[in-house]
């Protein structure tokens, strides 16, 4: 099984395959937790009060899925517990503008700081990538760039992408993307 300290990263728009790309990634770990918020992931449903149970477990594939209060609090409040109880998990964060608007890091740049020592790898995804944090992006080993058009969206791929990069992410057919090694 692969190596949990992996940070790989999705962009793109709505319907492109991010969450598929997200999904099919996971599958190379044994201690998966994902922050399931469209209900779209399968797997048992967890609450925190499972956590410390489920990280005892030589192997896991399950799903948190929010509802009990504000997105990024309830967010921070998972990888609060899962930076404090777990080693060898990987997180699934799909819709990760929902929980750092504005680029807030919040208990995701907590996570990310702790990640290496403590064995965590973080799978994201946004449609939204001008929210990201910038703590994100730098530790971020792999990014899949799928359609984007948004000027904002283009401007954040500046950093990483050529001006052809960018040409041809303006023109991605759904389900394909472009794969950049940010070096993390
Ligand atoms: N590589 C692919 N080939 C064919 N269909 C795909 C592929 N990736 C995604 N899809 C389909 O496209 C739709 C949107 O994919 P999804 O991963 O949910 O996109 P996103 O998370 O970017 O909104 C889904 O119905 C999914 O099954
Ligand atoms: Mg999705």
């Amino acid at each position: 099984m692969a190596d949990p300290r992996t940070i790989l990263g999705a962009v793109g728009n709505p319907g492109c395959g991010k969450s598929t790309l997200l999904r099919t990634a996971s599958q190379r770990f044994r201690r998966v937790i994902i922050w399931d918020v469209k209900g779209e992931y399968s797997g048992p449903i967890v609450t925190l009060d499972d956590l410390p149970k489920t990280f005892k477990k030589k192997a896991f594939r399950v799903r948190y899925r929010p509802g009990h209060g504000a997105l990024p609090h309830e967010c921070d409040a998972l990888l609060y517990v899962v930076r404090h109880l777990a080693t060898d998990v990987v997180i699934v964060l799909d819709e990760i503008f929902l929980v750092c608007p504005n680029r807030r890091e919040g208990e995701v740049g907590m996570l990310l700081r702790y990640a290496r020592e403590r064995r965590i790898g973080l799978l994201w995804a946004t449609q939204l990538p001008t929210h990201l944090p910038s703590v994100l992006l730098a530790v971020t080993k792999t990014l899949h760039v799928f359609h984007l058009h948004a000027t904002g969206s283009l401007q954040v791929l500046r950093q990483w992408l050529s001006p052809e990069q960018l040409e041809t992410v303006k023109a991605l057919p759904p389900h394909e993307s472009l794969t950049i090694n940010l070096g993390g």
